[in-house]
Protein backbone atom coordinates (compact mmCIF):
# COMPACT_ATOMS: atom_id res chain seq x y z
CA UNK A 1 0.00 0.00 0.00
CA UNK A 2 1.78 3.29 -1.22
CA UNK A 3 1.51 6.56 -1.56
CA UNK A 4 0.01 9.28 1.06
CA UNK A 5 -3.87 9.70 1.22
CA UNK A 6 -6.97 10.77 3.87
CA UNK A 7 -10.27 9.16 3.46
CA UNK A 8 -13.87 10.08 4.56
CA UNK A 9 -17.10 9.46 2.95
CA UNK A 10 -19.93 11.47 4.80
CA UNK A 11 -23.00 10.15 2.94
CA UNK A 12 -24.79 8.28 5.26
CA UNK A 13 -26.44 4.92 3.35
CA UNK A 14 -30.37 3.36 4.27
CA UNK A 15 -29.72 0.14 2.46
CA UNK A 16 -32.67 -2.74 1.85
CA UNK A 17 -36.09 -3.10 0.53
CA UNK A 18 -37.53 -1.31 3.69
CA UNK A 19 -34.85 1.42 3.53
CA UNK A 20 -37.59 4.37 2.26
CA UNK A 21 -39.09 4.59 5.66
CA UNK A 22 -35.65 6.50 7.23
CA UNK A 23 -36.63 9.61 4.82
CA UNK A 24 -38.94 10.51 7.15
CA UNK A 25 -36.08 11.06 9.59
CA UNK A 26 -33.83 12.40 7.18
CA UNK A 27 -36.34 15.08 6.25
CA UNK A 28 -36.13 16.17 9.89
CA UNK A 29 -32.88 17.69 9.66
CA UNK A 30 -33.67 20.09 7.02
CA UNK A 31 -36.48 23.23 5.90
CA UNK A 32 -39.51 23.05 5.02
CA UNK A 33 -38.65 23.60 0.86
CA UNK A 34 -37.65 20.66 -0.96
CA UNK A 35 -36.70 20.76 -4.45
CA UNK A 36 -37.68 17.16 -5.86
CA UNK A 37 -35.67 15.92 -9.28
CA UNK A 38 -36.15 13.13 -11.11
CA UNK A 39 -36.18 12.15 -15.14
CA UNK A 40 -38.25 11.28 -17.67
CA UNK A 41 -41.24 9.64 -15.66
CA UNK A 42 -40.14 5.83 -14.62
CA UNK A 43 -40.80 6.88 -11.14
CA UNK A 44 -44.22 7.59 -11.59
CA UNK A 45 -45.46 4.58 -13.38
CA UNK A 46 -43.41 2.03 -11.13
CA UNK A 47 -44.99 3.75 -7.81
CA UNK A 48 -41.88 5.26 -6.13
CA UNK A 49 -43.00 9.14 -6.70
CA UNK A 50 -46.42 8.42 -5.17
CA UNK A 51 -44.48 6.24 -1.66
CA UNK A 52 -41.66 9.53 -1.63
CA UNK A 53 -44.25 12.47 -2.06
CA UNK A 54 -46.42 10.74 1.24
CA UNK A 55 -43.60 10.78 2.98
CA UNK A 56 -42.47 14.51 1.92
CA UNK A 57 -46.49 15.48 2.44
CA UNK A 58 -46.35 13.76 5.86
CA UNK A 59 -43.73 16.18 6.90
CA UNK A 60 -44.87 18.77 5.92
CA UNK A 61 -42.26 19.88 3.23
CA UNK A 62 -43.18 22.56 0.50
CA UNK A 63 -42.10 20.39 -2.87
CA UNK A 64 -40.67 22.09 -5.70
CA UNK A 65 -40.43 19.81 -8.72
CA UNK A 66 -37.90 19.62 -11.71
CA UNK A 67 -38.71 16.68 -14.39
CA UNK A 68 -37.38 15.39 -17.51
CA UNK A 69 -34.03 15.04 -16.18
CA UNK A 70 -32.56 13.31 -19.50
CA UNK A 71 -30.11 10.71 -19.49
CA UNK A 72 -27.00 11.91 -19.55
CA UNK A 73 -27.97 15.58 -18.60
CA UNK A 74 -27.23 19.04 -20.32
CA UNK A 75 -26.00 21.79 -19.23
CA UNK A 76 -29.31 23.72 -20.48
CA UNK A 77 -30.93 22.01 -17.97
CA UNK A 78 -28.60 22.54 -15.35
CA UNK A 79 -29.42 26.41 -15.87
CA UNK A 80 -32.90 25.64 -15.37
CA UNK A 81 -32.29 23.58 -12.34
CA UNK A 82 -30.33 26.31 -10.68
CA UNK A 83 -33.33 28.99 -11.33
CA UNK A 84 -36.01 26.68 -9.52
CA UNK A 85 -33.23 25.93 -6.27
CA UNK A 86 -32.57 29.92 -6.46
CA UNK A 87 -36.17 31.35 -7.03
CA UNK A 88 -37.59 29.05 -4.08
CA UNK A 89 -35.04 29.33 -1.90
CA UNK A 90 -34.77 25.41 -1.21
CA UNK A 91 -33.41 23.43 1.44
CA UNK A 92 -32.79 20.32 0.49
CA UNK A 93 -32.41 18.85 -2.90
CA UNK A 94 -33.72 15.23 -3.04
CA UNK A 95 -32.83 13.84 -6.48
CA UNK A 96 -35.14 10.09 -7.00
CA UNK A 97 -33.66 8.89 -9.84
CA UNK A 98 -30.45 7.09 -11.30
CA UNK A 99 -26.87 8.55 -11.72
CA UNK A 100 -28.05 11.31 -14.27
CA UNK A 101 -30.58 12.30 -11.64
CA UNK A 102 -28.11 11.98 -8.80
CA UNK A 103 -25.27 13.54 -10.84
CA UNK A 104 -27.95 16.82 -11.55
CA UNK A 105 -28.76 17.48 -8.28
CA UNK A 106 -25.40 17.59 -7.17
CA UNK A 107 -24.65 19.71 -10.02
CA UNK A 108 -27.36 22.14 -9.26
CA UNK A 109 -26.33 22.37 -5.30
CA UNK A 110 -23.02 23.74 -6.47
CA UNK A 111 -24.38 26.00 -9.10
CA UNK A 112 -27.17 27.32 -7.92
CA UNK A 113 -25.46 30.30 -5.75
CA UNK A 114 -22.45 30.48 -8.01
CA UNK A 115 -21.99 33.96 -9.41
CA UNK A 116 -20.38 32.95 -12.80
CA UNK A 117 -21.24 30.14 -15.37
CA UNK A 118 -21.05 26.97 -13.85
CA UNK A 119 -20.05 25.41 -16.96
CA UNK A 120 -17.02 27.30 -17.57
CA UNK A 121 -15.92 27.48 -14.29
CA UNK A 122 -16.62 23.89 -13.08
CA UNK A 123 -16.40 21.72 -16.03
CA UNK A 124 -13.65 23.92 -18.29
CA UNK A 125 -11.86 25.48 -15.59
CA UNK A 126 -12.17 23.02 -12.76
CA UNK A 127 -12.54 25.00 -9.95
CA UNK A 128 -13.44 24.03 -7.01
CA UNK A 129 -16.73 25.41 -5.37
CA UNK A 130 -16.60 28.40 -3.08
CA UNK A 131 -20.20 29.38 -2.69
CA UNK A 132 -22.84 28.30 -1.06
CA UNK A 133 -24.40 24.45 -1.48
CA UNK A 134 -27.66 22.93 -1.08
CA UNK A 135 -27.34 19.24 0.71
CA UNK A 136 -28.26 16.99 -1.37
CA UNK A 137 -30.45 13.58 -1.01
CA UNK A 138 -30.87 10.82 -3.23
CA UNK A 139 -33.27 7.75 -3.57
CA UNK A 140 -31.83 5.33 -6.13
CA UNK A 141 -33.75 4.14 -9.11
CA UNK A 142 -30.97 2.64 -11.14
CA UNK A 143 -27.79 1.11 -10.19
CA UNK A 144 -24.36 1.41 -11.57
CA UNK A 145 -22.79 5.00 -11.58
CA UNK A 146 -21.86 5.12 -7.38
CA UNK A 147 -23.36 8.50 -7.83
CA UNK A 148 -25.15 7.73 -4.44
CA UNK A 149 -22.20 8.18 -2.46
CA UNK A 150 -19.60 10.12 -4.46
CA UNK A 151 -19.21 13.33 -5.36
CA UNK A 152 -18.98 13.08 -9.17
CA UNK A 153 -21.50 14.98 -11.18
CA UNK A 154 -21.10 14.37 -15.38
CA UNK A 155 -22.69 17.49 -17.22
CA UNK A 156 -23.11 17.14 -21.04
CA UNK A 157 -23.01 20.29 -23.62
CA UNK A 158 -24.13 18.98 -27.10
CA UNK A 159 -23.11 22.61 -28.67
CA UNK A 160 -19.41 22.02 -27.63
CA UNK A 161 -19.49 18.67 -27.90
CA UNK A 162 -18.01 17.54 -24.61
CA UNK A 163 -19.47 15.35 -21.92
CA UNK A 164 -17.42 16.10 -18.48
CA UNK A 165 -17.19 14.71 -15.06
CA UNK A 166 -16.36 17.00 -12.00
CA UNK A 167 -15.63 15.37 -8.96
CA UNK A 168 -16.64 17.13 -6.32
CA UNK A 169 -15.15 17.06 -3.18
CA UNK A 170 -17.06 15.65 0.34
CA UNK A 171 -18.60 19.01 0.72
CA UNK A 172 -20.78 18.16 -2.40
CA UNK A 173 -21.05 13.82 -1.78
CA UNK A 174 -24.81 13.66 -1.10
CA UNK A 175 -25.75 13.96 3.00
CA UNK A 176 -27.60 10.53 2.78
CA UNK A 177 -28.83 7.83 0.00
CA UNK A 178 -31.53 5.00 0.04
CA UNK A 179 -30.69 1.93 -1.53
CA UNK A 180 -33.57 0.03 -2.26
CA UNK A 181 -32.77 -2.78 -4.77
CA UNK A 182 -36.84 -3.79 -5.65
CA UNK A 183 -36.75 0.22 -6.86
CA UNK A 184 -34.26 -1.20 -9.50
CA UNK A 185 -36.99 -4.12 -10.62
CA UNK A 186 -38.52 -2.11 -13.35
CA UNK A 187 -35.37 -0.87 -15.08
CA UNK A 188 -35.47 -2.65 -19.12
CA UNK A 189 -32.49 -5.38 -19.37
CA UNK A 190 -30.65 -2.88 -21.92
CA UNK A 191 -30.16 -0.53 -18.96
CA UNK A 192 -29.81 -3.36 -16.33
CA UNK A 193 -26.36 -4.67 -17.92
CA UNK A 194 -25.58 -1.42 -18.87
CA UNK A 195 -25.02 -0.79 -15.23
CA UNK A 196 -23.35 -3.52 -14.64
CA UNK A 197 -20.76 -2.83 -17.14
CA UNK A 198 -20.80 0.46 -15.55
CA UNK A 199 -19.94 -1.06 -12.21
CA UNK A 200 -16.96 -3.40 -13.61
CA UNK A 201 -15.39 -0.83 -15.72
CA UNK A 202 -15.25 1.80 -12.40
CA UNK A 203 -13.18 -1.42 -10.86
CA UNK A 204 -10.85 -1.79 -13.83
CA UNK A 205 -9.88 1.26 -14.26
CA UNK A 206 -8.84 1.97 -10.68
CA UNK A 207 -7.29 -1.98 -10.91
CA UNK A 208 -5.20 -1.16 -14.03
CA UNK A 209 -2.83 1.36 -12.74
CA UNK A 210 0.01 0.56 -9.89
CA UNK A 211 2.29 -1.90 -9.62
CA UNK A 212 2.53 -2.52 -5.90
CA UNK A 213 1.17 -5.08 -3.48
CA UNK A 214 -1.90 -2.69 -2.50
CA UNK A 215 -5.23 -3.55 -0.49
CA UNK A 216 -7.36 -2.14 -3.19
CA UNK A 217 -6.84 -4.66 -5.61
CA UNK A 218 -7.35 -7.19 -3.48
CA UNK A 219 -11.32 -5.86 -2.55
CA UNK A 220 -11.43 -4.96 -6.16
CA UNK A 221 -10.86 -8.75 -7.25
CA UNK A 222 -13.42 -9.62 -4.80
CA UNK A 223 -15.87 -7.05 -6.03
CA UNK A 224 -15.75 -8.48 -9.44
CA UNK A 225 -15.90 -11.75 -8.31
CA UNK A 226 -19.24 -11.10 -7.08
CA UNK A 227 -20.75 -8.56 -9.66
CA UNK A 228 -19.70 -11.38 -12.13
CA UNK A 229 -21.65 -14.29 -10.20
CA UNK A 230 -24.54 -11.78 -9.38
CA UNK A 231 -24.67 -10.57 -12.93
CA UNK A 232 -25.21 -13.79 -14.67
CA UNK A 233 -28.17 -14.65 -12.26
CA UNK A 234 -29.69 -11.21 -12.37
CA UNK A 235 -29.54 -11.08 -16.82
CA UNK A 236 -32.03 -14.41 -16.45
CA UNK A 237 -34.27 -13.58 -13.56
CA UNK A 238 -33.69 -9.69 -13.20
CA UNK A 239 -35.96 -10.04 -9.81
CA UNK A 240 -33.62 -12.42 -8.11
CA UNK A 241 -33.15 -10.06 -4.62
CA UNK A 242 -30.20 -11.60 -3.64
CA UNK A 243 -28.06 -10.84 -7.15
CA UNK A 244 -29.66 -7.54 -7.54
CA UNK A 245 -29.08 -6.42 -3.99
CA UNK A 246 -25.66 -7.69 -3.98
CA UNK A 247 -24.83 -5.54 -7.64
CA UNK A 248 -26.72 -2.37 -5.75
CA UNK A 249 -23.75 -2.42 -3.09
CA UNK A 250 -20.93 -3.21 -5.48
CA UNK A 251 -22.12 -0.39 -7.41
CA UNK A 252 -21.92 1.78 -4.78
CA UNK A 253 -18.02 0.11 -3.19
CA UNK A 254 -16.81 0.29 -7.04
CA UNK A 255 -16.50 4.03 -6.83
CA UNK A 256 -16.87 5.67 -3.13
CA UNK A 257 -13.43 6.46 -3.23
CA UNK A 258 -12.48 3.94 -1.28
CA UNK A 259 -10.67 1.70 -3.56
CA UNK A 260 -8.71 4.37 -5.57
CA UNK A 261 -7.21 4.60 -1.83
CA UNK A 262 -3.46 4.19 -2.81
CA UNK A 263 -3.90 3.84 -6.26
CA UNK A 264 -2.88 6.31 -9.53
CA UNK A 265 -6.05 5.15 -11.30
CA UNK A 266 -6.89 4.65 -15.70
CA UNK A 267 -9.82 6.24 -16.50
CA UNK A 268 -9.20 6.13 -20.05
CA UNK A 269 -11.99 4.17 -21.16
CA UNK A 270 -14.51 6.46 -19.22
CA UNK A 271 -12.22 9.61 -21.29
CA UNK A 272 -13.06 7.88 -24.37
CA UNK A 273 -16.60 6.23 -23.51
CA UNK A 274 -17.79 10.38 -22.90
CA UNK A 275 -16.51 11.29 -25.71
CA UNK A 276 -18.59 9.40 -27.43
CA UNK A 277 -21.51 9.91 -25.22
CA UNK A 278 -20.60 13.62 -26.22
CA UNK A 279 -21.58 12.82 -30.04
CA UNK A 280 -23.92 10.33 -29.98
CA UNK A 281 -26.09 11.08 -26.40
CA UNK A 282 -25.25 6.92 -26.56
CA UNK A 283 -26.21 5.16 -22.70
CA UNK A 284 -23.20 5.77 -20.42
CA UNK A 285 -22.48 1.58 -19.60
CA UNK A 286 -22.47 1.13 -22.99
CA UNK A 287 -19.87 3.88 -24.61
CA UNK A 288 -17.79 2.08 -22.09
CA UNK A 289 -18.48 -1.92 -23.19
CA UNK A 290 -17.93 -0.45 -26.92
CA UNK A 291 -14.34 0.34 -26.32
CA UNK A 292 -12.94 -1.45 -23.83
CA UNK A 293 -11.58 -4.57 -25.63
CA UNK A 294 -9.92 -2.44 -28.04
CA UNK A 295 -8.19 -0.69 -25.08
CA UNK A 296 -7.53 -3.47 -22.87
CA UNK A 297 -5.89 -5.54 -25.58
CA UNK A 298 -4.01 -2.40 -26.45
CA UNK A 299 -2.49 -1.36 -22.95
CA UNK A 300 -1.82 -5.00 -21.84
CA UNK A 301 1.43 -5.05 -22.67
CA UNK A 302 2.73 -2.13 -21.24
CA UNK A 303 1.02 -3.60 -17.64
CA UNK A 304 1.22 -7.82 -17.84
CA UNK A 305 2.01 -8.86 -14.36
CA UNK A 306 -1.33 -6.98 -13.61
CA UNK A 307 -3.30 -8.18 -16.91
CA UNK A 308 -1.80 -11.83 -16.01
CA UNK A 309 -3.29 -11.51 -12.21
CA UNK A 310 -6.36 -10.23 -13.24
CA UNK A 311 -6.70 -13.22 -15.90
CA UNK A 312 -6.03 -15.93 -12.86
CA UNK A 313 -8.15 -14.20 -9.79
CA UNK A 314 -10.98 -12.83 -11.61
CA UNK A 315 -11.22 -15.18 -14.86
CA UNK A 316 -9.89 -17.96 -13.19
CA UNK A 317 -7.31 -18.42 -15.73
CA UNK A 318 -4.62 -21.67 -15.08
CA UNK A 319 -1.54 -20.14 -13.78
CA UNK A 320 0.38 -23.27 -15.10
CA UNK A 321 -1.39 -24.15 -18.41
CA UNK A 322 0.44 -21.18 -20.50
CA UNK A 323 3.17 -17.99 -20.88
CA UNK A 324 2.23 -15.41 -18.91
CA UNK A 325 1.33 -13.34 -21.93
CA UNK A 326 -1.35 -15.87 -23.36
CA UNK A 327 -2.62 -15.82 -19.67
CA UNK A 328 -2.97 -12.16 -19.45
CA UNK A 329 -4.65 -12.59 -23.11
CA UNK A 330 -6.73 -15.33 -21.65
CA UNK A 331 -8.35 -13.64 -19.27
CA UNK A 332 -9.26 -10.61 -21.69
CA UNK A 333 -10.67 -13.74 -23.95
CA UNK A 334 -12.98 -14.55 -20.66
CA UNK A 335 -13.96 -10.44 -20.44
CA UNK A 336 -15.23 -10.41 -23.84
CA UNK A 337 -17.22 -13.78 -23.84
CA UNK A 338 -18.85 -13.05 -20.33
CA UNK A 339 -19.84 -9.44 -21.78
CA UNK A 340 -21.38 -10.62 -24.83
CA UNK A 341 -22.89 -13.49 -22.72
CA UNK A 342 -24.73 -10.48 -21.29
CA UNK A 343 -25.85 -8.49 -23.84
CA UNK A 344 -23.92 -5.33 -24.12
CA UNK A 345 -23.08 -3.52 -26.62
CA UNK A 346 -19.83 -4.30 -28.40
CA UNK A 347 -19.96 -2.14 -31.41
CA UNK A 348 -19.55 1.86 -31.50
CA UNK A 349 -21.35 1.65 -34.71
CA UNK A 350 -24.03 0.32 -32.72
CA UNK A 351 -24.01 2.97 -31.01
CA UNK A 352 -24.56 5.35 -33.75
CA UNK A 353 -20.78 5.99 -34.38
CA UNK A 354 -19.67 6.96 -38.05
CA UNK A 355 -15.84 6.88 -39.48
CA UNK A 356 -16.41 10.79 -39.94
CA UNK A 357 -16.98 11.12 -36.39
CA UNK A 358 -13.64 9.62 -34.92
CA UNK A 359 -10.93 11.72 -35.01
CA UNK A 360 -13.79 14.27 -33.60
CA UNK A 361 -14.40 11.95 -30.77
CA UNK A 362 -10.63 11.67 -30.42
CA UNK A 363 -9.95 15.07 -29.84
CA UNK A 364 -12.45 15.71 -27.71
CA UNK A 365 -11.21 12.77 -25.04
CA UNK A 366 -9.62 14.04 -22.16
CA UNK A 367 -6.19 12.09 -21.49
CA UNK A 368 -5.24 11.25 -18.09
CA UNK A 369 -1.74 9.65 -17.02
CA UNK A 370 -2.48 7.28 -13.96
CA UNK A 371 -2.82 4.07 -16.05
CA UNK A 372 -0.12 2.04 -17.70
CA UNK A 373 0.02 3.65 -21.34
CA UNK A 374 -0.05 7.56 -21.88
CA UNK A 375 -2.40 7.80 -25.03
CA UNK A 376 -2.29 10.34 -27.85
CA UNK A 377 -4.93 11.44 -30.02
CA UNK A 378 -3.42 9.20 -32.97
CA UNK A 379 -3.62 6.10 -30.67
CA UNK A 380 -7.14 6.96 -29.08
CA UNK A 381 -8.58 7.28 -32.76
CA UNK A 382 -6.87 3.72 -33.01
CA UNK A 383 -8.92 2.15 -30.49
CA UNK A 384 -12.03 4.13 -31.88
CA UNK A 385 -11.27 2.31 -35.04
CA UNK A 386 -10.44 -0.83 -33.61
CA UNK A 387 -13.90 -0.66 -31.48
CA UNK A 388 -15.98 -0.22 -34.80
O1 LIG B 1 -35.63 9.19 -16.73
P1 LIG B 1 -36.37 8.02 -16.26
O2 LIG B 1 -37.76 7.96 -16.77
O3 LIG B 1 -36.30 7.84 -14.77
O4 LIG B 1 -35.67 6.71 -16.92
C1 LIG B 1 -34.33 6.33 -16.65
C2 LIG B 1 -33.40 6.56 -17.84
O5 LIG B 1 -34.08 6.52 -19.04
C3 LIG B 1 -34.30 4.83 -16.52
N1 LIG B 1 -34.60 4.37 -15.15
C4 LIG B 1 -33.93 4.69 -14.01
N2 LIG B 1 -34.42 4.00 -12.99
C5 LIG B 1 -35.45 3.24 -13.49
C6 LIG B 1 -35.56 3.49 -14.85
N3 LIG B 1 -36.49 2.89 -15.63
C7 LIG B 1 -37.32 2.02 -15.04
N4 LIG B 1 -37.25 1.71 -13.73
C8 LIG B 1 -36.33 2.28 -12.93
N5 LIG B 1 -36.26 1.93 -11.62
O6 LIG B 1 -33.00 4.45 -16.86
C9 LIG B 1 -32.49 5.35 -17.83
C10 LIG B 1 -31.06 5.67 -17.50
O7 LIG B 1 -30.95 6.37 -16.29
P2 LIG B 1 -29.61 7.18 -15.95
O8 LIG B 1 -29.79 7.84 -14.64
O9 LIG B 1 -29.24 8.03 -17.12
O10 LIG B 1 -28.52 6.02 -15.86
P3 LIG B 1 -27.21 5.91 -15.05
O11 LIG B 1 -27.49 5.62 -13.63
O12 LIG B 1 -26.35 4.98 -15.79
O13 LIG B 1 -26.55 7.38 -15.10
C11 LIG B 1 -25.81 7.80 -16.22
C12 LIG B 1 -25.15 9.16 -15.98
O14 LIG B 1 -24.23 9.10 -14.87
C13 LIG B 1 -22.95 9.56 -15.28
C14 LIG B 1 -22.94 9.18 -16.75
O15 LIG B 1 -21.93 9.83 -17.47
C15 LIG B 1 -24.33 9.57 -17.18
O16 LIG B 1 -24.41 10.95 -17.42
N6 LIG B 1 -21.88 8.99 -14.44
C16 LIG B 1 -21.74 9.45 -13.17
C17 LIG B 1 -20.71 9.04 -12.35
C18 LIG B 1 -20.49 9.55 -11.00
N7 LIG B 1 -21.37 10.35 -10.44
O17 LIG B 1 -19.50 9.23 -10.36
C19 LIG B 1 -19.68 8.12 -12.83
C20 LIG B 1 -20.09 7.33 -14.02
O18 LIG B 1 -18.93 6.84 -14.63
C21 LIG B 1 -20.90 8.09 -15.01
O19 LIG B 1 -20.04 8.84 -15.84
ZN1 LIG C 1 -19.06 5.04 -15.34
Amino acid sequence: MLGNFSYCNPTKLYFGEDSLQYLNEELQKYGAKVMLIYGGGSIKKNGIYDQVMSILTANQKTVFEDSGVMPNPTVEKLYEGCKIARDNAVDLILAVGGGSVCDYAKAVSVSAYCEEDPWNKYYLRMEDVDNKIIPVGCVLTMVGTGSEMNGGAVITNHEQKLKIGHVFGENVFPKFSILNPKFTYTLPQYQMVAGIYDIMNHITEQYFSGEDDNTSDYIMEGLLRSLIHSSRIAVHNPTDYEARSNIMWIATWALNTLVAKGKSTDWMVHMIGQSVGAFTDATHGMTLSAVSMAYYRYICPYGFAKFRRFAINVWDVDPNAKNDEQIAFEGLDRMEAYMKEIGLVMSLKELGVTEEMIDGIAENSLVMDGGYKLLNKDEIADILKKSM
